[in-house]
């Protein structure tokens, strides 16, 4: 026991340290505030024991965070594991649908989603990097946009998107309704304006008629905008046998998924990918411990992560720790696809952000934990 609290102890003393420079961005007060690296493990256990809300906040850690969506408070969810000690929570179960026409909003959303004419050369939809039928991703390194162009990085998951404390991997869209713009104008995603978009939409009959439906001033750029999010904002997946375990079902992980849950807790992968989300709450340096970009043959403006924001040298290679869940549907995996395997991307963490070599054994332990994090969208949102 002490040997598994010295190591978290460890991994929480290097993500303090980091976390001390960070702090007017976002970062936990938690982990800056606590003396001891260990009184953080212990802040973290208690933080998630009332109610595990994700813990990157500008305010205090005692606030609730603030939703980055108003379609989707997380209030609007049933949270189910208070007085958990665990250090992460599960998916909540979704709310039923609200009057306002939420759920012909949702489907709005879905439709516009998959509607390529969302960009310049009617070649790709949202959904042509967010697959709602797979992981949420493309699977491929790099997604590829209008005219058939290559973007500098790896499609994040829209799944649960919601609960992250900002979008993109370096965080610059502080909600989804501020995501939706850049890949629209992104020249290598939709290389599209509003008024083309608005335009487009205007012409087609379904299109006048579904929105006047729902929004009484027809099309504009804020309803597509609400409509979007509110269908992302629906994007929640549940039912993960982890989320199972968590609520008590001790059957739903097998004794080899459980030691891998062990390992993640021990190894301090908790401290960075934490909360309901198992990640999506903190910036991270990517190379705590080594310098993940010292070897590497070439290196993109991407590469250089929070720093492309803020424009501080302590936010250069620091991206926003990526949500876990459903992370066996998303590969390839870090925000430039290198590793092709969660294996790989295991292995890799051991290294560069804990500082050792993983034994093999304990890698194949996480990834089958790992593995139990996949859950299910609801059919009416999929294609
Ligand atoms: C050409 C591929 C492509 C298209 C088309 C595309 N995206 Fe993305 N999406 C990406 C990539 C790549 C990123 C990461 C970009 C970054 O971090 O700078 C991303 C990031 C996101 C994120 C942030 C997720 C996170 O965890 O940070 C959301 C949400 C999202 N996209 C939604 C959308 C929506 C909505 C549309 C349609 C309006 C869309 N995307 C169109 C490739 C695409
Ligand atoms: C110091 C913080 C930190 C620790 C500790 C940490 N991670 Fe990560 N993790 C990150 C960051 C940051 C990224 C994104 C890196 C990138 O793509 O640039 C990441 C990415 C990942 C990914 C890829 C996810 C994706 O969608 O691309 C996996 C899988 C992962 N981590 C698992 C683990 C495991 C397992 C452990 C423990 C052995 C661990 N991490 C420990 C910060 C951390």
């Amino acid at each position: 026991m002490k040997l598994q609290m010295d190591k978290i102890g460890r991994a929480m003393l290097r993500v303090r340290s980091v976390a001390k420079r960070t702090t007017e961005d976002g970062f936990p007060r938690l982990l800056h505030n606590s003396s001891h690296a260990i009184l953080g493990v212990i802040g973290l256990a208690v933080l998630c024991a009332c109610g595990c809300q994700p813990t990157a906040q500008n305010s205090a850690a005692s606030s609730p965070r603030k939703p980055n969506s108003t379609a989707t408070r997380p209030g609007r969810f049933v949270t189910a594991n208070a007085g958990s000690s665990e250090p992460l929570a599960p998916m909540p179960v979704l709310a039923p649908w609200k009057k306002d026409n939420e759920r012909e909003k949702v489907h709005l959303g879905k439709l516009l989603f998959h509607d390529r004419r969302l960009s310049i050369d009617n070649s790709v939809s949202c959904a042509s990097c967010h697959n709602v039928n797979e992981g949420g991703d493309d699977g491929r390194v790099t997604s590829i946009g209008a005219y058939g162009q290559f973007g500098q990085l790896n499609a994040p998951t829209v799944f649960n998107a919601v609960y992250n404390l900002s979008q993109f991997w370096d965080g610059r869209a502080p909600s989804l309704q501020a995501q939706v713009a850049g890949p629209i104008h992104h020249p290598k995603e939709m290389g599209s304006t509003w008024n083309t978009v608005v335009t487009r939409l205007t012409a087609d009959k379904r299109f006048r008629e579904h929105f006047r439906d729902v929004y009484p001033d027809g099309i504009t750029i804020e309803n597509v905008i609400d409509a979007i999010t509110r269908y992302e904002g629906r994007l929640i997946t549940h039912d993960a046998a982890f989320d199972r375990f968590l609520r008590g079902d001790e059957a739903a992980l097998n004794e080899v998924e459980k030691q891998g849950y062990q390992l993640f807790k021990d190894h301090g992968c908790v401290s960075c990918h934490q909360g309901r989300n198992i990640g999506g709450n903190l910036y991270q340096k990517l190379g705590v411990m080594r310098d993940y970009f010292e070897n590497r043959p070439t290196s993109v403006e991407a590469d250089a992560g929070r720093f492309n924001v803020t424009q501080r040298t302590e936010d250069l290679h620091r991206f926003k720790v990526p949500s876990l869940r459903n992370v066996a549907r998303t590969r390839p995996y870090f925000h430039d696809g290198s590793a092709k395997s969660l294996h790989d991307a295991v292995r890799i963490m051991g290294e560069y952000q804990l500082g050792y070599d993983l034994p093999e054994e304990d890698i194949s332990r996480l990834v089958s934990f790992l593995k139990t994090l996949s859950g299910i969208v609801d059919r009416e949102l999929r294609l």
